[in-house]
């Protein structure tokens, strides 16, 4: 066990983070000495057998993590060059996601835990994704403006503190990277569909096939419900009926790609600016595997520059799922004096914990 400083936290933590709420499994250790945050291993198994579905089936998901956690939590360890016993806690991400595949997770992080005699901390997904930038980007830290955008969720954040969440908007029908798993099918493109339209939009053209900018009127005025909100059911209708109309869906697809990603860039851009502006922050921290989008970035910071603001995206690798970002988190609840009972159970739905009302 790490030594106390006279304030009460550690010194030094050593954590095991587990990720398995979606279709990545995923085990990370990640230690602070001091203020200092090292990540010492990282690894990702990616289920690619969903993409012969066309999307994640919660079953198939459960028994892939089942079969390839040890192994993952195995080879995470090793990497870092540890064993069990250098740890100093196991944190899990125990909620939202889909439940039977979270419930993996927690079990094997319980019977870890209790095995060695590790405490367990855990940790909400959606948190875990606001960390994860800090892993490799010391100035990505509070206060800031967030927008998370992901498979699942769509949030935009005031974030003044580590553990102070103002939620400002979300999204009212889909999330942004379900818009674009929904229209990469339209469009007969792979799943998940967001990288395959980033790319295709690249030789669309802009002025082609343009497309109402979803919930974003410059009438909208702080207070309104729909100054932060989106939506993004509306403009995948949009889609349809320019698949539909298109005489010749392959000469067009590139450009109905371009038009959707700039209408749904725009809209996140706008809202994520009207939150910076709000509240007088100069960090924009992004999260979820739509920031992996290089147009999104790009276009976030020419928008934010006019606040003088910087725009700070996670790699590829730290923007989707994956473990780091939770033994981050996990570190934040540890050094709280935050444990989880061996009761911990999983959950579909949860609100991020810490948050408060907005001011
Ligand atoms: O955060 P994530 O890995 O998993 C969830 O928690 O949902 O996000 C997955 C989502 C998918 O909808 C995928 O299409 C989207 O992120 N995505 C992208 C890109 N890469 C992944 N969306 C837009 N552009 C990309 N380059
Ligand atoms: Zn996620």
């Amino acid at each position: 066990m790490s030594d106390t400083e006279s304030s009460g936290i550690a010194t030094r933590a050593c954590v095991l983070g587990i990720e398995t709420s979606c279709d990545e499994t995923s085990a990370s250790v990640v230690e602070r000495e001091a203020d200092r945050i090292t990540q010492r291993s990282l690894v990702i198994l990616s289920q690619d057998v969903h993409r012969i579905f066309g999307g994640v089936v919660p079953e198939i998901a459960s028994r892939q993590h089942l079969t390839a956690l040890v192994p993952v939590v195995d080879r995470a360890l090793a990497d870092a060059g540890l064993t069990p016993n250098d740890l100093d806690a196991v944190a899990v991400t125990y909620a939202p996601g889909l439940v039977g595949a979270l419930l993996v997770g927690v079990s094997f992080a319980k019977a870890m835990a209790f095995t060695h005699g590790l405490p367990v901390v855990a940790v909400h997904h959606m948190e875990g994704h606001l960390f994860a930038p800090s892993l490799e980007d010391a100035a990505a830290e509070p206060p800031f403006t967030a927008l998370l955008v992901s498979g699942g969720h769509t949030l935009l954040l005031d974030v003044p503190a580590w553990g102070r969440y103002r939620l400002l908007g979300a999204t009212r029908d889909d999330a942004a990277g379900e818009a674009f798993d929904k229209v990469a099918k339209l469009l007969g493109l792979p799943y998940p569909g967001g990288r395959p339209i980033e790319q295709l939009a690249r030789s669309g053209d802009p002025t082609r096939q343009r497309f109402a900018r979803p919930m974003l009127r410059r009438d909208q005025r702080p207070g309104d419900a729909d100054y932060y909100d989106v939506s993004f059911s509306g403009l995948k209708t949009g889609v349809l009926h320019a698949v539909r109309a298109a005489a010749d869906l392959d000469a067009e697809k590139a450009h109905i790609a371009r038009g959707f990603q700039d209408a749904l860039i725009e809209t996140l851009v706008e809202k994520s600016w009207r939150a910076a502006q709000a509240y007088g922050r100069t960090r924009v921290v992004l999260g979820g595997g739509v920031a992996c989008n290089g147009a999104l970035v790009e276009a976030m910071r020419r928008r934010l520059g006019d606040l003088g603001a910087t725009v700070h995206a996670p790699s590829p690798r730290l923007a989707t799922d994956n473990a780091a970002m939770i033994a981050r988190a996990g570190i934040f609840h540890l050094d709280r004096g935050e444990r989880a009972e061996l009761d911990l159970s999983a959950f579909a739905a949860m609100p991020l914990p810490g948050l408060e009302p907005v001011a």
